[in-house]
C-alpha cells in the first residue's frame, strides 16, 4: 500500500508517500504542514501537495542541502498517492529554508519555497514576528485528508489499543517511536489526555500537574508533604522535564538528565560545584558509577545527590537529611 523511500539530508529525514487528491489549486505546490512562515515546536511531518499531475521527480533542499531526485513517476505510486508528499522532518534549530523543485521528463519545470522556524524544547529562542504558530487540525486542512483518514473518531477509537483501529496512531506513530514510552501513550490511550472538543481540535484540555496528578495521585501526596518543592514542579510544569508520549531517556525525560538540569542551571557547568577536586573541577557528576546502594548500576548524575521533585531540606538532597556531611557519607563512607 505504502510507497516509501528513506533519504538522508543532514538535517531532514524524509519518509515519503504521495496520496491522491483532486482539489484544484494554483500555486506549483501548497505547503500544507507546516504552512509557510509558521513556527513549530517539534520536528513532525512536512506535508506538501503538488498542483501538477505529470511530474516525474521532485527534489527537496533544506538549508542548502539538496536531496537526490525523488522519483514520483511510477504508476502504482501515482494511482495510490498522487499529489501529496509526506516527510518526517528533522528541523534545524531556528530558521529552516525549504526549496522544492519539480521535474518533468528530466527538466526542472517549477520551484516553490517556504521558510519555517523551529523552537526546540527548553530552547530560549523566540520565533521572529514574521513567523506565526501553526495548527494542523483545522477544517480546511482536514478536508484534504478525510477521504482516506478518519479525523472524527469516537472516544473508543481514540483509545483503541489496536493500531489499525486507532486513527490518531495511524498518522502519529512517530511520537511513539521512542525507547521509553509513557504508559498510557504506549497503550494508545490518546483520549485519556486529548479531546476532540479541545481547542484547537484534539488538543489537551488539561495540562501540567493538573493532568499528571489525575493518574499519579500518590505522587501529588508525596510531593506536597515536602517542605521544599523544586521551582518547575511548584509551577506545575511537569512537561518541562517529561515528554507525555515518550523519549530516548529514562523516565521519558525530554533530554539526557544532566543536560536537562544544566539547561536551567548552566552555572553548575562553569562554577566548581560542591568541592574543588584535585583536577581543579567541581564534584564529578557524570561518567563514574554511582556508588549509592539505591542506584546500583546507574551512572553519577545530578540526581545522585538531588531529588528532581522535592525534599524536606534545602537543595532536595536525596537522603532527605539537613546535613551536608551525611550526604557525602552516603557514598564516601570510609
Ligand atoms: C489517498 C489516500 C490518502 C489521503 C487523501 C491522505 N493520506 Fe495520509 N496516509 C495514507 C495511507 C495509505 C497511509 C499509510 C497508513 C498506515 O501506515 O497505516 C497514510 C499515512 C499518513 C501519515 C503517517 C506517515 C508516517 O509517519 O508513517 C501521515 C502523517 C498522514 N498520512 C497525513 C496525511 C494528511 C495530513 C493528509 C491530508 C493533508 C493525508 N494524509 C491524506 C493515505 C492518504
Ligand atoms: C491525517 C493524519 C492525522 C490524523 C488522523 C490525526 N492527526 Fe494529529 N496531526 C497530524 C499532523 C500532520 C500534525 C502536524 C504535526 C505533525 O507533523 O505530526 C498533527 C498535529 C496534531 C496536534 C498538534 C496541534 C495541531 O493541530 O497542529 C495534536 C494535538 C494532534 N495532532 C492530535 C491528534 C489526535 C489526538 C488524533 C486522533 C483523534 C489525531 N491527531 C489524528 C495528522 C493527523
Ligand atoms: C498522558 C497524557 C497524554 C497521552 C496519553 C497522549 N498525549 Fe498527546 N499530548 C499530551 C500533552 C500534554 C501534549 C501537549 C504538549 C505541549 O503542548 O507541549 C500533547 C501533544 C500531542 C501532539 C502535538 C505534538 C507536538 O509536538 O505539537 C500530538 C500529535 C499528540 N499529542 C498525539 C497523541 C497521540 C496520537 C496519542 C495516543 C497514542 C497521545 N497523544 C496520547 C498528552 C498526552
Ligand atoms: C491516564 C493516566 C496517566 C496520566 C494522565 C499520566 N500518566 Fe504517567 N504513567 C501512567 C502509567 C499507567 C504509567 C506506567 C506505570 C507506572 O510505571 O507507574 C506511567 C508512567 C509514568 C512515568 C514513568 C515512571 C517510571 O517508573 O519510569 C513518568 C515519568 C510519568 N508517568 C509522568 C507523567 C507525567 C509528567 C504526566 C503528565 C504530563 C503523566 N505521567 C500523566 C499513567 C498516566
Ligand atoms: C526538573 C525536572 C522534572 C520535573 C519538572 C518533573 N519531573 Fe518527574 N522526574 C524527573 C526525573 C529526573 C525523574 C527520574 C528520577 C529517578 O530516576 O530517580 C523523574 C521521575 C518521575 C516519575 C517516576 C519515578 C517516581 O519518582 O515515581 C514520575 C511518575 C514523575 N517523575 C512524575 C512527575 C510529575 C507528575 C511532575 C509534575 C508534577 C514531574 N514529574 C515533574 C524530573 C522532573
Ligand atoms: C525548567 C527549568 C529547570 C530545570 C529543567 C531544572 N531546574 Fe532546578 N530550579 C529551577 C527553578 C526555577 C528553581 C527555583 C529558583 C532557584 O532557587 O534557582 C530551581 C531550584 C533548584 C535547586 C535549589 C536551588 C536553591 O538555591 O535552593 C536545586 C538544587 C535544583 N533546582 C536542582 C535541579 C536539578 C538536579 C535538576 C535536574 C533534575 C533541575 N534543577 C532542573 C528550574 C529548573
Ligand atoms: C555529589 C553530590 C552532588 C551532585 C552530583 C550535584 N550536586 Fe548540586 N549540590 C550539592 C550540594 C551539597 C549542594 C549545596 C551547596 C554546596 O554545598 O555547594 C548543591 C547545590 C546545588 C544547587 C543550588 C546552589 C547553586 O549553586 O545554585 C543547584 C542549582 C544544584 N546543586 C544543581 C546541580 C546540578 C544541575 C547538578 C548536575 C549537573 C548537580 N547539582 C550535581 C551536591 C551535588
Ligand atoms: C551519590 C554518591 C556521592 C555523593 C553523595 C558524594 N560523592 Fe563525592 N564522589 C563520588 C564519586 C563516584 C566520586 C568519583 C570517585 C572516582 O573518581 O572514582 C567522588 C569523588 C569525590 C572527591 C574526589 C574528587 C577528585 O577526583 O579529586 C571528593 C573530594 C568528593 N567526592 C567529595 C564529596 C563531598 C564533600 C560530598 C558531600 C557534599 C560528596 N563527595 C558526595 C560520589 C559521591
Amino acid at each position: 500500500m505504502k510507497c516509501f523511500a528513506l533519504l538522508h539530508i543532514a538535517s531532514l529525514i524524509l519518509l515519503f508517500l504521495l496520496v491522491a487528491d483532486n482539489t484544484p489549486a494554483f500555486a506549483a505546490v501548497d505547503f500544507i504542514y507546516p504552512a509557510p512562515s509558521t513556527w513549530v515546536k517539534s520536528s513532525g511531518h512536512m506535508i506538501v501537495k503538488f498542483n501538477q499531475t505529470d511530474l516525474s521527480a521532485i527534489r527537496v533542499t533544506v538549508n542548502g542541502l539538496a536531496s537526490d531526485l525523488i522519483d514520483v513517476s511510477s504508476p502504482e505510486y501515482r494511482k495510490l498517492f498522487r499529489d501529496f508528499f509526506i516527510a518526517q522532518a528533522i528541523w534545524d534549530s531556528g530558521k529552516n529554508s525549504v526549496l522544492i523543485d519539480l521535474f518533468r521528463g528530466g527538466q526542472k519545470i517549477e520551484s516553490a519555497h517556504a521558510d519555517f522556524f523551529y523552537v526546540p524544547p527548553t530552547s530560549s529562542l523566540l520565533p521572529p514576528p514574521e513567523f506565526t504558530p501553526v495548527i494542523m487540525h483545522k477544517p480546511e486542512k482536514e478536508r484534504l485528508c478525510i477521504s482516506c483518514h478518519n479525523l472524527n473518531p469516537k472516544r473508543e477509537q481514540m483509545n483503541s489499543n489496536i493500531e489499525k483501529e486507532n486513527p490518531c496512531v495511524s498518522c502519529h506513530k512517530n511520537i511513539l517511536a521512542a525507547k521509553y514510552v509513557h504508559g498510557p501513550a504506549g497503550t494508545y490511550s490518546c483520549a485519556y489526555c486529548h479531546a476532540s472538543e479541545g481547542k484547537p481540535k484534539h488538543a489537551v484540555p488539561k495540562q501540567g500537574a493538573a493532568l499528571c496528578y489525575e493518574c499519579h495521585a500518590d505522587m501529588s501526596v508525596q510531593i506536597n508533604k515536602r517542605k521544599y518543592i523544586h521551582g518547575p514542579i511548584e509551577a506545575g510544569m511537569c512537561e518541562a522535564c517529561h515528554d507525555s508520549h515518550g523519549s530516548q531517556n529514562e523516565s521519558q525525560l525530554i533530554m539526557p538528565i544532566n543536560e536537562l538540569c544544566l539547561s536551567c542551571h548552566g552555572h553548575i557547568r562553569t562554577q566548581t560545584h560542591v568541592v574543588r577536586t584535585t583536577s581543579g573541577e567541581g564534584h564529578p557528576y557524570k561518567g563514574k558509577p554511582d556508588p549509592a546502594k539505591k542506584r546500583t548500576g546507574k551512572t553519577m548524575s545530578c540526581i545522585s545527590c538531588h531529588n528532581p521533585h522535592a525534599g524536606d531540606v534545602r537543595y532536595y538532597f536525596v537522603n532527605n537529611v539537613d546535613d551536608r556531611l551525611s550526604l557525602c557519607q552516603m557514598c564516601h563512607n570510609k
